[in-house]
């Protein structure tokens, strides 16, 4: 079934943006995970990593926020369990080794209550290993945006960034708050190409559909093509967009008592 207030088009994004996963090998080596390890993935998207995960060894449960998503999720690996639960709700108490996530932090707004839901999930000793986008994640991208904004007289720009980049000082402070032992934080640049003559349109059009609600059709081709054309000098390489992602790992230890 499709929700109507589903923004992900899950063919879309496994067409165009299966970049997400391929750029998340990085996370699962960090995890490391070991054969017969019960895993959450949180944002599991189409399910590809928590695939990966389970070919590994380990006893998956991916879960997303998008109905869509989980739908594909389950057509794709019929062998995996998928739910469609909020991350900042968790039903799991105790119940996984590992809570593995990849490019989903960055959508929730209220840090510390999935932080304390993450900490319940996990069994005493249990380990958080995530990947999200940090301070200054795509800023040329937003700038550009609220720029275009400012110019079509369109007054509440800063309240549609639908994201939250935090340092990882607020991050890991967040972490140690809900009872976390942060045994590993990085803040790095990880410029991410955006494929074709139109990939920072299909990017904007994936993940930021929420910049335009309420705006016309008219309203958001002329503000994506004004942000074209103030990044293209910056951004657009050898034929293709290169998006500025500032990208934040971060492990946390829950106590074994
Ligand atoms: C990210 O993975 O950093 C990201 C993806 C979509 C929108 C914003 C950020």
């Amino acid at each position: 079934m499709k929700s109507s207030n589903d923004q992900w088009n899950s063919k879309l994004y496994d067409q165009s943006h299966a970049f997400v996963s391929k750029l998340g090998q990085g996370i699962v080596e960090l995890l490391a995970p070991k054969a017969g390890e019960r895993i959450l993935d949180l944002g599991c998207g189409t399910g590809d990593l928590a695939n990966q995960l389970t070919d590994l060894g380990a006893q998956v449960v991916g879960i997303d926020q998008s109905e869509n998503m989980i739908q594909e999720a389950k057509e794709k690996y019929p062998h995996i369990t998928f739910h469609v639960e909020d991350a900042t709700a968790l039903p799991y108490r105790n119940e996984f080794d590992a809570v593995f996530s990849n490019a989903t932090l960055h959508w929730i707004k209220s840090p510390k209550q999935a932080l304390t839901c993450i900490y319940d999930a996990l069994k005493p000793g249990g380990r958080f290993v995530a990947e999200f986008g940090g301070e200054n994640n795509v800023e040329w991208i937003i700038n550009a945006v609220l720029d275009q904004f400012k110019k079509q007289g369109i007054e509440d720009g800063d309240k549609r960034i639908p994201w939250y980049f935090p340092s990882i000082g607020e991050y890991t402070s967040l972490m140690e708050e809900v009872g976390f032992r942060v045994t590993f934080a990085q803040h790095f640049d990880r410029p991410t190409p955006l494929e074709g003559s139109h990939g920072l349109k299909n990017w904007l059009e994936m993940f930021g559909s929420s910049l335009f609600k309420g705006l016309t059709e008219s309203q958001k081709a002329q503000l994506i093509s004004g942000v074209e054309d103030s990044l293209r000098e910056v951004m657009f390489r050898n034929g293709q967009w290169l998006a500025d992602y500032k990208r934040i790992r971060v492990v946390g230890m829950k106590g074994s008592k």
